[in-house]
């Protein structure tokens, strides 16, 4: 596959995966691709955890449903939520940006089958579900996305050492930088390998479930978690994705 079609064909792969292992030369070609990032100095400030027991799948499994379950009551993370949020595929086309709600949650057949109007009020409204959140709404999705965690053949944290510091007053700019391209170079790989990778975010959003995440797998103090990807091989990798025309953020010469 050429990069071009790596980069145009990736997606989030948010369903299940083939039932069976990534390969070992498969493994090498991810983290071959991982090492060579570019790095400010070439500090490669990265540090991966590749997960494919079950007792550590099983213990990210715990944190992101426990999270979930608590983002499920949080009215600011729900109404933020709320505003990249679309209902309908033809709505992610018009928009350009944002994610399917679909995509994200199994609605229950209530919501799935209510009147034109009751699901945008409701997401206009995203800090009410707060009181449904604290009466235990958000248990069904947090369980269902934990399954995909515990299920997931492979799961890699990311790490990035911050002893590794370039010089210059804006090292941490240029690390995170650099911790972005080395997850694109794992994406790209794994898109030209079958490997549907998906972001699990929920686990890491709060400092106490970082600091969690980093006990359970023995990463030093000096080194912060930076991301929990979870892969295995797809059939087909085809997400609902768009994105906005180049015009919407490309300027010639200065901004208009
Ligand atoms: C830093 C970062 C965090 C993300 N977190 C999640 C996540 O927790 N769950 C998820 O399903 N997708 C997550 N995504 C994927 C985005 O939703 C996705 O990239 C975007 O909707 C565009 O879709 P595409 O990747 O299929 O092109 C994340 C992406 C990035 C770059």
């Amino acid at each position: 596959m050429n990069v071009f079609d790596a980069i145009t064909q990736r997606r989030s792969h948010r369903g299940t995966f083939q039932n069976r292992a990534i390969d070992a030369t498969d493994l090498e070609k991810l983290i071959e691709a991982a090492r060579w990032t570019p790095s400010p100095f070439n500090v490669q400030p990265w540090e991966l955890v590749i997960v494919q027991e079950a007792a550590g799948k099983g213990a990210l499994a715990e944190v992101t449903e426990r999270a979930i379950v608590e983002q499920f009551k949080d009215a600011k993370f729900l109404d933020d939520n709320s505003r990249w949020m679309r209902l309908t595929a033809s709505d992610l086309q018009a928009f350009g940006d944002g994610v399917l709600l679909t995509d994200h949650v199994t609605l229950p057949k209530l919501l799935q089958d209510a009147p034109d109007g009751i699901l945008e009020g409701m997401l206009k409204n995203a800090k009410a579900f707060t009181l449904l959140g604290h009466l235990g709404a958000g248990k069904i999705p947090a369980k269902e996305i934990a399954a995909q965690v515990r299920e997931a053949p492979l799961l890699m944290l990311v790490t990035m050492n911050c002893k590794r510091y370039p010089p210059g007053d804006g090292g941490t700019r240029w690390m995170w930088l650099s911790m972005g391209m080395l997850i694109q170079n794992v994406l790209l790989a794994a898109t030209a390998l079958d490997i549907g990778v998906q972001f699990v975010s929920a686990p890491l959003e709060r400092p106490a479930d970082r600091e969690h995440v980093r006990q359970l797998f023995n990463i030093p103090t000096s080194h912060e978690v930076v991301t929990l990807l979870r892969m295995g091989y797809v059939e087909e990798n085809r997400g609902n994705s768009v994105r906005l025309q180049s015009s919407a953020f490309v300027h010639r010469e200065k901004r208009a």
